[in-house]
């Protein structure tokens, strides 16, 4: 079922010269998790913006077509509402720390405030999102005089609190290191379980192939692939649109190549792994 639509979408921003995106159509559905990928430039986060509903009501410029979310067309919304609903977590977390709170545990609580929630709701959801995003260690530290990895981490928990039913995330994981990431996706994967729908914009391809439902690749403003995660990336064309493809992809068309084609086209080292042990058993058995 149609979750979040969009429908010949075109913008420019204000005083650009071209249209940032062009002519882009697409559905998502509840529950999914989207990668969106492409490289800089591409309009990766004004699809975020757009989604957000901050296109044009905050950004200005020239918005062509229409997006829904569950069925009502996003300049319907009410901002407050939208708010509740659609969570944005900004590729720069600097951009996102609201300057005015002198703990973690006021920032978080800050998008929680603004939605009228209860005081006694609220710290137990501030020390049960810390808990689960392992930053109760910064709780009264000053967000101002985080690292980028730690603010990373507090502008998630802002959001991961508010409980919305859409998240937007941009490049989550740009300031982190490997375990970082790691924990992070640890989350996203979670988010997904309790049937949040996900946009995420994210550099690490190997990441989208394991988690990633479906792919909208994006460049230039053209919305240059899109649809199941497995074919998507399975498409070496990618390449030539500048859009990169898991290594592990590159191996399967090696292999393909080489007359030794894996049984199932392998995207993920796992999905390459299970390959290889199901061929050396066979070799086993002959
Ligand atoms: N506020 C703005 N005003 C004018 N042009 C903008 C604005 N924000 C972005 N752009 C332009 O729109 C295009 C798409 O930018 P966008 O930030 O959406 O790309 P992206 O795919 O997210 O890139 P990156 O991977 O670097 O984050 C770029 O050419 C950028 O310069
Ligand atoms: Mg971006």
């Amino acid at each position: 079922m149609s979750y979040i639509e969009m429908k010949d979408i075109s913008y420019k921003y204000p005083l650009a010269h071209d249209e940032t995106l062009k002519n882009i159509s697409y559905t998502f559905e509840k529950g999914k998790l989207y990668g969106i990928i492409g490289p800089n430039g591409g309009g990766k986060t004004t699809i975020c913006n757009l989604i957000k509903g901050l296109i044009p009501s905050f950004y200005g410029g020239e918005l062509t077509g229409e997006v829904y979310i569950d069925g009502k067309e996003i300049r319907e919304w009410d901002s407050g509402t939208l708010a509740s609903l659609v969570g944005y977590i900004f590729q720069n977390p600097f951009t996102q720390i609201s300057g005015i709170k002198e703990t973690v545990f006021e920032e978080i609580a800050l998008g929680l405030e603004n939605l009228g929630v209860k005081r006694e709701e609220i710290i137990s959801k501030v020390m049960d999102v810390s808990k689960r995003l392992k930053i109760e260690h910064l709780i009264t530290k000053n967000p101002n005089r985080l690292s980028g990895g730690q603010r990373q981490r507090v502008a998630f928990a802002a959001i991961v609190a508010m409980d919305c039913d859409i998240f937007v995330i941009d490049e989550p994981t740009s300031q982190l290191d490997p375990k970082g990431t790691s924990d992070v996706f640890e989350i996203i994967h979670m988010l997904k379980e309790q049937g949040k729908t996900i946009l995420l914009v994210e550099h690490k391809i190997d990441l989208i192939a394991e988690y990633a439902d479906e792919i909208l690749a994006i460049n230039q403003g053209e919305l240059v692939a899109k649809g199941n995660t497995k074919r998507v990336l399975a498409d070496e064309s990618l390449l030539m649109k500048g859009i990169g493809v898991p290594q592990i992809a590159l191996l399967s068309h090696d292999m393909q190549r080489a007359n030794k084609p894996f049984d199932r086209f392998a995207i993920t080292k796992d999905e390459a792994k299970e390959q290889i042990l199901k061929k050396d058993s066979e070799k086993i058995c002959l």
